[in-house]
Parts: structure tokens; sequence; C-alpha cells
């Protein structure tokens, strides 16, 4: 068991049975934001599958007052910082517990467990959040019911929120009051919740498809209720859509979701009460962006998902995490893409799904934090709240659904719920249900193998090498596969890689494939590598093919092939996979962009050759293709991605190749831009839907490309045409676009309009995180990013301690702007290392998850590879750290 302040690392391999087991919590709370005390009362009883032990329960920065055992005082001790109770009746009779303690909820910067957000209190309990509640066995494969009463002041704390349904409520004397709440569902104690405050519901009544009455309410602050309609409507899509594709009805009276704005996370899915950070909650046509719309309804349907992957069926131990996170972004992601409807919005979806992992996870996996999907150990939980856990392990479920099919997917699902429903499983027991659900699978035949994308990390190679025979009309494509070291992990076994392909000709046109021996012939098929290096070969290919592979991106791989510049044309041109039309522009930026980055000539305007740039231009200008398509294909990609290509990096020599690229593409273009704004920059009436946000993110690209080529020019006119659309902006989407092509391209009127924006805003905090994160995230311009960012920090709105604004402006500078945060005097680093260290102090998992922004820092070249290591050694060197913060910097050092 890990104590405070003593980092040992957590196996899963020592994984044991709870010795106790906990059947009913009775929770009474005396509310106060200095002193709040807590009455818990258990019902516990011997796990009679394992030896008798004595009963160790987890505590964290709490005041004991009292225990009692069967209504008498009793013995105990103190092991660090678990309650240890060693002489409890033997046998197995339920035995009565009563733990009496007390709490600061108003010194809680850490926001876990109980704490104030603006005069409001919120919990936040996975993982280890419940034992800075109550002394518990924290842990998740302990579940009990739980009957919670609410006591406070009625004037500060009108609404008194907790799990399950309101039972009783009340007055009390002293102008106080009080709400009893009793959850009908067993949970462990991470997904306990309350909440009390002065907050306003939006309520919904819904039937359910089984014809019963449900009540859904949306908190938040008074001022706040106009934009909670977007939340409503999205939550409603998320009851719908889970009964209709995966028979899962709600199985709640009453379904609440609270907004807090602060918030460590995105959102958390207590059972029956939700608790959100405002970011993915709040949301009105003049304050949030199209993206803002998009990321409320992919996280409310996450949490709301949750309920049944994650709270009906929950975690064995953390090191399962990813059985309901990789599952739940599984559900939101398809959830999301049956929303957007058409084929076309399903693919953009895929693309932004696939660039956060190859762009996040594809690093983390390549760096000194790389785990698998199931961890082997860890020293702080929170740590493992990742890329890997959430993304690659929707992927690896993603996988499972193309190796069983849609219908042989439902059918998994089904099973897993009809074996292992109000119980806590492991990853293995999901994998279990999907294949003997599907026994002529893929999946069933290859199953152990399979389970190699949970126990091993790192990303796979899949290396292609093709062969045409133009007399046997034979075409003969043989995969390998590997995968690179990852710490305590050396070697690798083959893992089990469905890929999708098709075959080009030429003119773009779909070849029919055939493999040798088969009858009939289809136009994409699944080839499933399991060995190290397997070969097919396609008869009745009629000319030399452009193969198109990985379609969909159909596995977490990087695939190699030596495409020729011409058959990434025609793919561009023609691909019917959009994602592969799509890949096929990204393969040509990046293979100019590395050329340049690594060639010793200064840096040339013209990176790109003609043929791709007229070839952008087509689709550009594409009568039939969706603005957000083309939007995605035009847009280079990112520094991030390209630095993971190589194997030393220069961060300001990509900076620069990548800069000189957009500009040649601006100036080029520039008239097929002007086009782009005139056709799409007017959307009429304001709707999030993914046509009119596509047109709106277009619109915004070549406001953004119009401003550079502008600046560089002279000629300002679209610095004013941009200035005046920031002005007559109906909506968040297309203001803010206009305000960042502003800021980006440098120009004069930049100030301007960034004061506006602050007058107009300055009452809604998620507006003024935008202008904090626009400005930290902004082209650097002779180093002037850094000593803004400072002069920001003084800003009266600015706060540390509000995990939101400290994103929005240290994460936007230390983590997401290169160009400007790796400066060659290190002032960057220093500036990183002295905010990890003053946000440990406040609260460690925002802190850490700063620190992670310095993994890659042993691909930097010199001078910036010394520098970031002194930077991480200054942050290790501090002998109070937090686990969080010091797991991470000593895995960086290695
Ligand atoms: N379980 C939450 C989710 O993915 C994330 C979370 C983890 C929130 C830990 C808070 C604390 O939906
Ligand atoms: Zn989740």
């Amino acid at each position: 068991m890990l104590r405070e302040g003593q980092a040992t690392a957590i196996q899963r391999a020592d994984y044991q049975a709870p010795a106790w087991w906990i059947d009913t919590v009775d929770l009474t709370f005396d509310l106060d934001p200095a002193k709040t005390r807590v009455l818990n009362k258990m019902r516990i009883r011997r796990n009679a599958d394992v030896p008798a032990q004595a009963l160790r329960l987890d505590g964290d920065e709490l005041n004991l007052a009292r225990v009692m055992v069967n209504g008498a005082g009793t013995s105990f001790k103190m092991d660090g910082s678990q309650l240890v109770l060693e002489n409890l009746p033997e046998g197995n009779e339920p035995v009565e517990l009563e733990i009496f303690t007390t709490c600061t909820p108003d010194k809680n910067t850490k926001l876990m467990g109980l704490y104030v957000s603006e005069g409001t209190f919120f919990t936040q309990c996975e993982s280890e959040g419940f034992r800075r509640i109550t002394y518990f066995l924290d842990r998740p494969d302990v579940m009990a019911m739980y009957t919670v009463t609410l006591r406070a002041n009625k004037d500060a704390f009108p609404v008194l929120l907790s799990n399950g349904n309101l039972v009783d409520s009340g007055d009390l004397e002293d102008g106080r009051h009080f709400a009893k709440w009793v959850d009908p569902h067993k949970k462990p104690s991470y997904l306990f919740a309350l909440v009390a405050g002065k907050l306003v519901a939006r309520e919904q009544k819904i039937k359910s498809r089984a014809g019963k009455d449900h009540l859904l309410q949306v908190f938040v602050r008074p001022g706040d209720l106009e934009k909670t309609e977007h939340a409503m409507n999205s939550l409603m899509h998320s009851v719908a859509w889970d009964e209709a594709r995966f028979g899962l009805s709600l199985d709640l009276d009453r379904f609440m979701i609270v907004a807090t704005s602060d918030f460590n996370m995105g959102a958390m899915e207590n059972k029956g009460l939700n608790i959100f950070n405002t970011k993915y909650v709040l949301a009105s046509q003049s304050t949030a962006t199209d993206v803002d719309f998009a990321n409320v309804e992919s996280v409310v349907g996450h949490e709301y998902f949750h309920n049944w992957t994650g709270n009906r069926i929950t975690c064995r131990d953390w090191f399962q995490l990813s059985l309901k996170e990789g599952l739940t972004v599984f559900r939101d992601q398809e959830f999301s893409m049956d929303m957007a409807g058409t084929p076309s919005a399903r693919a953009v979806k895929r693309i932004e799904d696939v660039r956060v992992l190859r762009t996040v996870q594809f690093p983390e996996d390549a760096g000194p934090m790389a785990h698998p999907v199931r961890p082997d150990s860890y020293i702080e939980i929170n740590n493992f709240y990742t890329v890997t856990i959430y993304e690659k392990g929707a992927e690896v479920v993603r996988m499972q659904h193309n190796l069983v099919g849609r219908e042989g997917f439902a059918k998994g699902m089904k099973l897993y719920f009809a074996r292992h429903d109000g119980q806590a499983v492991t990853c293995d027991d999901f994998v279990q249900a999907m294949a003997d659900a599907n026994p002529a699978s893929p999946l069933a035949q290859h199953l152990e193998q399979f389970k190699r994308w949970y126990s091993q990390a790192g990303t796979p190679t899949v290396k292609a090498v093709a062969q045409y025979d133009a007399a046997a009309q034979t075409y003969t494509l043989t995969l390998s596969q590997s995968c690179a070291a990852t710490a305590g992990q050396v070697e690798k076994q083959p893992f089990v890689i469905p890929v999708e392909m098709g075959l080009l000709g030429q003119d773009g046109s779909a070849l029919p494939l055939q493999l040798q021996g088969d009858s009939a012939s289809t136009l994409s098929k699944t080839l499933v590598l399991t060995q190290a290096e397997q070969t097919w070969v396609f008869s009745n290919v009629a000319q030399s093919p452009v193969p198109s592979l990985l379609r969909g991106f159909s596995a977490p791989v990087v695939l190699q092939y030596d495409f020729n510049d011409a058959e990434l044309l025609t793919q561009l041109a023609h691909d019917s996979d959009s994602f592969n039309r799509w890949e096929a522009g990204q393969r040509l930026a990046v293979r100019y962009a590395l050329q340049a980055i690594q060639s010793d000539a200064p840096v040339a305007a013209n990176v790109l050759p003609a043929a791709f740039v007229h070839a952008l231009r087509d689709v550009l200008r594409h009568p039939t293709l969706d603005a957000a398509y083309k939007d995605l294909v035009l847009a280079l990609p990112s520094e991030a991605y390209m630095a993971e290509q190589l194997d030393v990096v220069d961060p300001q020599r990509i900076h620069a190749v990548r800069e000189s690229m957009r500009l040649q593409l601006a100036q080029s273009l520039q008239a097929d831009w002007a086009w782009a704004l005139e056709t799409y920059g007017d959307t009429g009436a304001y709707r999030p839907d993914p046509v009119s946000s596509g047109k709106r993110a277009l619109a915004g690209s070549a406001l953004l490309m119009l401003c550079l080529a502008a600046q560089v020019s002279g000629d300002t006119v679209w610095h004013g045409k941009a200035y005046q659309r920031f002005k007559d902006a109906g909506n968040m989407t297309d203001r803010f676009n206009a305000l960042s092509a502003l800021v980006h391209s440098g120009a004069e009127l930049a100030k301007p309009a960034l004061e506006r924006f602050h007058t107009l805003f300055k009452n809604e905090p998620l507006v003024i995180d935008k202008w904090f994160a626009l400005q930290a995230g902004t082209c650097d311009r002779g180093g002037n990013v850094l000593p803004a960012v400072k002069q920001l920090m003084k800003h009266p709105d600015f706060s540390l301690k509000n995990p939101n604004r400290a994103r929005s402006l240290i994460f936007s500078y230390c983590s997401a702007n290169p160009g400007a945060f790796h400066r060659a005097d290190a002032a960057g680093y220093v500036f990183w290392s002295e905010r990890v260290l003053e946000l440990d102090a406040i609260n460690p998992q925002v802190a850490s998850r700063l620190a992670r922004g310095m993994d890659r820092w042993s691909k930097l070249a010199q001078p910036y590879r010394t520098a970031a290591r002194e930077a991480i050694a200054r942050v290790a060197a501090k002998p109070d750290l937090s686990n969080d913060v010091r797991e991470i910097v000593t895995r960086a050092l290695g």
C-alpha cells in the first residue's frame, strides 16, 4: 500500500482481494467550508475467501475524532496515513463501524476529496479522493450501498445533492437544512459525489424506450442557465443513442450534471451525479466556438456512457483503468460520428481522433512515460490518466470492433454485461467476452496474441513491400512488423494487426482485390497480420497499382511504405478512403518538411513543390468535398508531429520550416483563400452542426492565410477586413478566428482587438481563458512571447490556483508553443521549472501534467538538450516534491 510521503511503486502482480467488504455506508455531513464534520457508519464483514487480517482503512489529511465498533469505543492504531483496527470481532458476522472525522474543504487546493469552488462544495473522488473525506477501503473492488445526509446553512447552500434519489429533506434549527439521498446501486467509493451551494438547474423529463420516466438536470451558477441548452440536448441524445446502439437504458430516476469552474480534469462520471468542468457544459453561440460545442457533446456523452461502462461494470484495480476509459472513449467517438451523420463528417471525426493519437500518444509511447494500455506498475495513479489509457485504449477496442464486425461487437457487449454486471473486473474479462461471443472471428482465433495490445507498450511499425508482376498479373504484398524497446520491455512479441487496404489504378480508380485462391473479389479488404512477416498475393491485377494501406487507420501503428510522390498525389486526388486521401497529403507535407529541416541550407521560400501546391488547390476548390474535410487536408502537420519523425529535434529549425511552408501556401494560393473566404465565410443563423462548423473552420483558415500573406506584402487591407469580421461576428467561432488571424499574423490591429475582446468578455471566465491561451500560443517574434506570458501572469484575471486558467496561460506556452518555448537562452525552461514547483505546492495533479511537457527532452539538439535536462534536474532536486511530480521527473531523467 502506498502511504503519504512514501514513493513506493504499486505492482499489478501484487493484487490481492480485500480482507474486508463494506456492504453499506451511511454518511452524515455537517458542511462548513472551514471545518466539515463527517460521520461515517459502515456495515462491514470479513471476506471469507482470504485469511483473517486486520482492517486497514485509507485516509489522507483527515482529523480523526472517534472510532466505534458495534456501538462501543475501540482501540486502533495509525500506520502512516492508514487507520488500522486489529481487534475486530472474529467470525463472519457483520460489524458496525462508526468513524467520525473532520476536514477543511476551503484549504483543499488539490481539488481532490471535498473542496470549495466559488462558495459551492464539490467532491472529486476518482481515483483516491474518497480517503480525503473519510477513512475507507478506497479501492474500486469494494462496492457498497450509500445513504448520504447533507446538513448545511440554507442561505449559503440552498441546493444539496448526492448520488441516487432524494428521499427526505427539510429545515433544521439555526437557519440550517438537510437533504437525505439514497443510491439504489452499489458502487465503489470513487463514484461517490456531493454538491452543495447556490445553483440553478435546467430540467428535462424524458421517457425511455422501455417507457420509464426520468428527470435530467443540469446544474450551474445562476447566470449560466442560458448556456446549458446544448449540454441538455447532448445528454438527451446520449441517452437515446446508448439505447439504440447498445440496448443500454438509463437505470436511474434522476440523472444530474453539475458544472464547476475549478476542476482538475474534464468531467467525472459519479453515479447519477456527474461533475463537470464548466468548459464541457457551458456553451452559447456568443461565448463558445464550434470546437467547444463538439467537445461538450462528446464529454457529456462520455460521462453518460460510463454509467454502464465504468459504473455498472467497474475496474478491479486501477491497472485496469483502460477497461472503462478505452471502451468509453471508443463509445463517445462512435457517438460523435453517429451524431455527425454523413460519411464525410464521420471521416473528419476519425481524422481528428487519429491526429490526437499520433501527436500526443505516439510520443508518449516513445518517451520516458511509455506504458502498456494495462500498466504493470505505478507510483502515483493520477499520472496514469494518459492518452495511452484513453486514446490508445480506444484504438484497441476499435480493432476488436473491426475484427468481429459491428454486429459481433454488439453481441460481445451483451455477453460482457450478462457475465459481469455489478462486478469489478479486468481488461482480460472484456476481451474474453468479445471473443466468446464471436468464436469464429479472427479475434477469437488469435485471442492470446491479441491481448499483447494490453501488455506491450510502444507503437508498432508495419513495413510494406510490394511487387507487381505484369506477366502473371499478380501483386505481392509483404507486411512485416516490429516494435521498439520501451522501459522494462526490450523484446516485443508480434501483435495482431488488422490492415485494411485497397488498390488504386494509375488513374486513381479502385481495382478489384482478389487474393490468390479466393473466387470472389472486393474493393477493400482487411489483412490480419499476426506474424513478424507475412505475404499476400493478389491475382488478376491488370495494372501496376498504388496501394492504399491501413485505411481508416485500422490499427494504431506507423506504416512505412516507399510511396513515390506521384503515388501519393494519386491518392490525394482519388482515394475513395477519406482517411488515406488526407493521409497522402500529410505524408507529402512531412516528406518535404523533413527534407528542408535536415538540409544545411537556409530555409527556402519554396519548401513545397508546385505539383503539391496545385494538388492542394484542387482540394480547396473541389466542387463536392466538404469544407471541414478540405480544411483538414489543407492544414500542415503540427511541429510536434514533425518532431516525432526525427531522431534529433531542433525546434527552431522545425518552426522556421513550417512557417515557411505556411507562408508559401498563403502566398501561392492567395486568390484561392480569398475565394474560400468568400464562398464559406457567411454561414447565416448560427448552428453548430458539422457542415456549418466546417465552413467556419475553413473560412477561419483562409482569413489567417490572407492575413499572413498581407503581413509580408505590407498590404494590410486583409487586416482591416479581419478586424471588421472580428467586430461584426455573430458567433464566437467567427470572432475568435478573426482575432486569431490578427494575433498570429502579428498585425498592428491585434492589440486593439485583444483589448476590445477582453472588455467584451471580462465576465466570461471561459472566454478569458481563450484570451490568455491565444497570447501564450502565438508565433514568437524576436522572443516576445515569454515576456508577454510573464506580464500576463500579473494580470488581475490570472490565477495559478484555477486549473483552467493555469492551463490557458502556462500550458499554452510551455506545452503547445514549441517555437516560443525552446529558446536558445533556456529562459523558457527556467520558466517551466519555476511554474512546476509553484504549482506543485498548490495542486500536484496539475503540476505533474505540466511536468510532462519536457518528456521528449532527450531528443533535443544542443544547446536545448543540456538546458532542458538542467531544468528537469532542478525540479527533481526539490526535496519535498509530490509523488506526482517526482514520478514524472524521475522517469524523464531516466
Ligand atoms: N473518469 C473521468 C473520465 O474520464 C476522468 C477523471 C479522472 C476525472 C480522475 C477526475 C479525476 O471521464
Ligand atoms: Zn472516462
